[in-house]
């Protein structure tokens, strides 16, 4: 059998045409990431699943993300957080969304156990150093934890963002 790269041609020809619009079904929301390095990481994740981003509209996200933009136009919907973030999401929970933490956390679902999102889902991520808020993680719906056999105490940020998006979203 051939394993000949797929060329971007055929690639781009099997893919989304044109912007994006808001989807809003998934949205990824890496209210405390800090590295710009992981906030455009995200962004490209955002595209491929066809979920949006949800990050607060600050200097430092909007500088982050115009870097780190490698899809230049055809960028994934950015909501751009303005109310303060826990605020944000119980918007977000008011409006039927279900509300999931990616997280080490006592009682969390293995990623494994994780099903695809049947409805409008958030998916949190935590700061690369202090993780999520413990008040925030209080009150989420679901927290998914990735098992881990390793020496090291945690994943990278949009590794583990990633990995759990495409769970939620059904492609893997
Ligand atoms: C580097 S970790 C932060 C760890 C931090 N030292 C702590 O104790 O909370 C950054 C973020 O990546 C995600 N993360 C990393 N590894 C994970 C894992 N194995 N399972 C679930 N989330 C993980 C979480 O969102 C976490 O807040």
């Amino acid at each position: 059998m051939s394993r000949a790269k797929i060329t971007r041609r055929r690639l781009r020809a099997n893919r989304r045409d044109g912007r994006h619009g808001c989807w809003d079904h998934l949205v990824i929301a890496p209210l405390w990431v800090a590295y710009d390095a992981n906030l455009g990481t995200l962004l490209r994740t955002c595209d491929a699943v066809g979920a949006c981003l949800a990050v607060p509209r600050s200097p430092h996200y909007r500088n982050a993300l115009a870097v780190g933009d490698t899809l230049r136009r055809r960028r994934p919907c950015i909501h751009w957080v303005t109310t303060g973030k826990t605020r944000w999401i119980d918007t977000q929970r008011d409006a039927g969304k279900r509300i999931v933490a990616v997280e080490l956390a006592e009682g969390a679902t293995p990623l494994p156990r994780l099903t695809p999102a049947s409805g409008p889902s958030v998916l949190l991520l935590g700061h690369e150093h202090n993780g999520i808020p413990d008040d925030v993680l209080a009150g989420v719906d679901e927290c998914i934890e990735i098992p881990m056999v390793g020496y090291g105490a945690s994943l990278n940020v949009a590794v583990a963002g990633s990995l759990v998006a495409y769970r939620l979203a059904g492609l893997s």
